[in-house]
């Protein structure tokens, strides 16, 4: 009986139609906002797909036009309460914002205000009259099928999350939440979520291991068990997924997918969030990346795409808050990414630029001994042709140990793959992606003038968008004590 139900909840589940794929939040809080156009070529050059937008910018609305990329436009929270209380607002928003835009702009999904039930709980008794609102104008356009209408929930509302089985929302949001899911079911959207493993690990005290948080390997005696399932967990963003699908299959609605608006990691923290770094942040988006696009599904439901929008395209540098919550971004406002995904082999997106345009160089400020020995091991035992760099020759100048490390380095790298290894040479080299080619000395790894980079260097431009919301930090009731007791239970497993 039990394994009946069980296979009549697994087909009635979530139709797998169509392939998983990555997107990516543009925020805009950014001193120096690169133009409309300037942000398509970066999405452009960087093959992004999908974006979602925290507003319906006309600008950038006019810029994606004919570009093929697919949008997700929001009502910021600041209009959801005149949205949600009249029909003709929410009708006159669609009108301007999606119905002059569509088709030539491919919006494919509204996100109705951010976090509303945990971030402006005034506004929530309106909230699904404004998705309805907003439904019924796409409706009058004949718009209701290709655009879907939700809104984003943050995971603090589902409570005892771990074990999964045992997920469900807080009850005291069950009279906004089903007329909700009942939305969602009726109309054949989806229920958006964010989800931030870097908050759930913070917020843990040290109970959710880090590699659990960044879909590191797990030995399979660590990964937790679901004692109720029996479903193995191997990272906190899948068993955030699975704690979604059982706390609405708990209110009866069991075909409702789930689409991931936010989930990423800073790169940079204060001095009490050691945990925001370079490679953590690098380390969690190339897994979610690779993740996501494997088309793994989640242990509940294999195979079921779970897309997801990365939190974010650029480092937000004028947002409020600690010094992560500047440092979400995959690039600077250069357009340079901060830090080179590890996505070999995964395929489309993020692929070319981020993952060849990588050198070698001679670190900043190491010491001259060390490096002038890398370089002689280099174009000694390492074997690199060192011929460029004799009197006379295109790479001789700058004559300096640096500028000779640095080709040496970068040549050594290539000829060995670029595995990330084959560039430390005792902690004096590191990767960039910035291009040491001067004058004639062509590095190794050059695309030089004919290469695919797209120059999407951004003047100063006077930003006229509202920016993303800001985090809500160890936010919501996520700490609340019964919480805190089930992961400790729980997390028993892992020790
Ligand atoms: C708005 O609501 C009124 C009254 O409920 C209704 O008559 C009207 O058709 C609605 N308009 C739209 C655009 O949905
Ligand atoms: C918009 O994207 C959807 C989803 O991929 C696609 O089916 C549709 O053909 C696109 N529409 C236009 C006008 O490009
Ligand atoms: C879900 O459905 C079951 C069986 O029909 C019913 O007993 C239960 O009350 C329902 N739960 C909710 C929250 O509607
Ligand atoms: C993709 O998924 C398959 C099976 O689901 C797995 O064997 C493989 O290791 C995955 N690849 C990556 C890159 O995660
Ligand atoms: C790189 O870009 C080319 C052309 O845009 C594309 O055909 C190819 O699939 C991309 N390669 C990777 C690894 O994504
Ligand atoms: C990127 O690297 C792969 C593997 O090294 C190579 O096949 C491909 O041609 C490179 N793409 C570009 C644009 O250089
Ligand atoms: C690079 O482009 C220039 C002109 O655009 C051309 O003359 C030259 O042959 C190209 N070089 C390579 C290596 O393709
Ligand atoms: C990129 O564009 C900027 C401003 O237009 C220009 O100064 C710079 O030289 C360009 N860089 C390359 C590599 O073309
Ligand atoms: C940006 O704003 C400043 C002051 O508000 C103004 O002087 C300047 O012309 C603006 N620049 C652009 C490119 O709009
Ligand atoms: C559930 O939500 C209500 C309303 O926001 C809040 O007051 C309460 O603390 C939450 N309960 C838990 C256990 O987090």
């Amino acid at each position: 009986m039990a394994l009946l139900l069980l296979l009549l909840l697994a087909v009635s589940v979530v139709n797998a139609d169509e392939d998983s794929y990555i997107g990516v939040n543009i925020g805009t809080d950014l001193s120096d906002m690169p133009h409309p156009t300037q942000v398509v070529a970066l999405l452009k050059a960087q093959q992004i797909r999908h974006v979602r937008l925290y507003n319906a910018d006309t600008a950038m609305l006019l810029a994606l036009a004919n570009t093929g990329i697919k949008v997700i436009v929001s009502v910021p929270n600041e209009q959801l309460l005149g949205i949600g209380q009249s029909n003709s607002t929410a009708a006159n928003w669609v009108s301007r914002n999606v119905v002059a835009h569509y088709p030539a702009t491919n919006i494919t999904a509204i996100s109705v205000g951010s976090e509303i039930l945990t971030t402006l709980p005034n506004a929530a008794p309106v909230l699904v009259n404004a998705l309805k609102f907003i439904h019924s104008a796409l409706l009058a356009s004949n718009l209701d099928r290709q655009i879907k209408v939700s809104t984003p929930l943050s995971t603090s509302i589902i409570l005892d999350s771990f074990p999964p089985s045992q997920a469900f929302f807080n009850r005291s949001w069950n009279p906004v939440l089903v007329p909700m899911l009942n939305f969602l079911q009726s109309t054949g959207s989806f229920l958006m979520l964010n989800i931030y493993p870097y908050y759930d690990y913070m917020q843990s005290n040290g109970v959710i291991p880090l590699d659990y948080a960044l879909f590191r390997p797990l030995t399979p005696n660590k990964e937790a068990v679901d004692a109720n399932t029996l479903l193995h967990y191997s990272n906190v963003f899948d068993a955030m997924v699975d704690a979604t699908y059982f706390a609405m299959g708990f209110l009866n609605f069991t075909n409702i997918p789930v689409l991931v608006t936010e989930s990423g990691w800073p790169s940079k923290g204060d001095s009490n969030e050691p945990d925001a770094t370079l490679e953590n942040a690098n380390t969690y988006n190339s897994n979610l990346i690779r993740h996501v696009l494997n088309k793994t599904g989640t242990p509940k439901h294999p195979g079921i795409s779970v897309s997801t929008y990365i939190y974010e395209l650029y480092n937000e540098d004028t947002k409020a808050g600690p010094v992560s919550e500047k440092n979400w971004g995959l690039f600077d406002a250069n357009g340079v990414p901060i830090y080179i995904l590890h996505l070999t082999g995964s395929g489309m997106v993020l692929a070319n630029d981020t993952t060849n345009q990588t050198y070698c160089t001679a670190k900043d400020g190491a010491d001259p001994k060390m490096l002038q020995a890398a370089l002689d091991w280099a174009c000694g035992p390492g074997k690199v042709d060192c011929s460029p760099l004799s009197q006379g020759k295109p790479c001789y100048e700058p004559d300096n140990v640096v500028a000779h490390a640095t080709y040496a380095f970068d040549t050594y790298y290539h000829k060995m793959g670029k595995t990330p290894d084959t560039c430390d040479f005792n902690g004096v080299a590191a990767v960039t992606t910035t291009d040491p080619s001067h004058g004639s000395c062509i590095f190794p790894g050059s695309l030089g003038k004919n290469g695919t980079f797209v120059n999407v260097t951004a003047p100063s431009m006077n930003s006229t968008t509202s920016g993303s919301p800001a985090h809500n930090l160890y936010g919501g009731d996520f700490t609340s004590f019964i919480t805190i007791v089930r992961v400790l239970i729980w997390s028993a497993v892992f020790l």
